[in-house]
């Protein structure tokens, strides 16, 4: 009998040694010899009437000091393992925290959206309040109320989409004037961001393109309150040392009408590719508003005049980056986004 539990011990001891590489292979081998039901200790304990009274307290005794010496080899056993999977895993798991961080991808603003944020604090600066246009409107505000009614010849000036007779896909943003002078009393100072519409497309126009209104209405507001606006705008824009020149143009809603040119930011007025060798370039209309305007949305014309300006965020974009195909603003190649990036 005290061969038989010699060799036990010496099977656990071997099993240990051999097969207990893992927590659940040491597990099993704890069932072999411990399981209540099946274990070979247990079996023991069930052979136990098969022994001579006179013998069995020693044997009794004997098979729980194996029980008991298993039971603490198993749990040392389970210890150890634990301990060395443990190390296993923080070995697997490891960081190296001296390695280069992977690089974070991040997105930027749409350059036409940067360039209306711009625009936008230039005036914001100067006290202007921004109102977000409507790109539905109807025949009175984007035309009537503007000076310019059915028939005036202006109106073929913007290729319009007609939703229906009345309706429309708005062609400028000016049409923010007339709300903005129905809901306001002077003095006024907003911008107007919004997409306009227009049956147009190459190069350089594209049917929705943005634009951006100005409108300022408050006493003995002059071209000279304008110019110095515009050059503000642009040397915030284009840089400092730029500067704006006024010709005469024809917009209906103001009277005098400007074009308003920039001296070119790229040769400083010399001549080259961008301004065609005329040291400017045309960069957005302006004038004084209309006095029918003014009248038409209930102000007195003799005690108020007004400025206004309509710059097409586009146009203003493509200067500013060289771009030269208004697609490529609309394309969402990441390749050019990616290049245009004033945040
Ligand atoms: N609405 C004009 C256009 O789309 C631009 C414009 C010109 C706006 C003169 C103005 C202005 O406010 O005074 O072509």
């Amino acid at each position: 009998m005290n061969e038989r539990l010699a060799n036990i011990k010496q099977a656990i001891l071997d099993g240990i040694e051999k097969h207990a590489e893992s927590r659940a292979a040491a597990f099993e081998l704890r069932k072999q010899f411990l399981d209540s039901k099946t274990g070979e200790i247990g079996q023991l304990m069930k052979e136990m009437r098969n022994i001579a009274p006179e013998e069995r307290a020693n044997f009794g005794k004997s098979v729980n000091e194996l029980k008991e010496w298993a039971q603490k080899c198993f749990s040392e056993l389970d210890e150890k393992l634990k301990e060395k999977e443990l190390q296993m895993r923080y070995e697997s798991e490891r960081i190296d925290v001296t390695m280069p961080a992977e690089k974070v991808q991040t997105g930027n603003l749409h350059p036409i959206t940067q360039m209306r944020n711009q625009i936008i604090d230039v005036f914001a600066g100067m006290g202007f309040e921004v109102f977000e246009n409507k790109e539905i409107e109807n025949d009175y505000y984007n035309f009537t109320a503007l000076n310019t009614p059915k028939d005036h010849p202006a109106r073929d000036m913007q290729d319009t989409f007609y939703l229906s007779p009345e309706f429309l896909l708005a062609t400028q943003t000016s049409a923010a004037q007339i709300h903005t002078m129905e809901s306001k009393k002077p003095p006024i100072k907003i911008l107007s961001p919004g997409k306009v519409f227009r049956s147009d497309d190459d190069a350089t126009h594209s049917p929705m393109f943005h634009q951006m209104e100005g409108l300022v209405v408050d006493k003995k507001i002059t071209l000279c309150d304008l110019k110095g606006m515009l050059d503000m705008f642009v040397q915030k824009i284009y840089g400092d040392g730029t500067t704006t020149r006024l010709r005469p143009s024809y917009f209906p809603f103001t009277e005098p009408s400007v074009e308003v040119d920039v001296s070119c930011f790229e040769c400083g007025g010399k001549g080259c590719k961008l301004c065609k060798g005329t040291g400017w370039i045309e960069i957005l209309g302006a004038g004084i508003v209309n006095k029918k305007v003014l009248e038409n949305c209930g102000i007195d014309s003799e005690e108020y005049s007004g400025l206004a300006f309509g710059i097409g965020l586009e146009r203003a974009t493509m200067l500013k980056y060289g771009i030269n195909n208004i697609k490529l603003l609309f394309e969402s190649d990441l390749r050019v986004l990616k290049q245009i990036n004033d945040n």
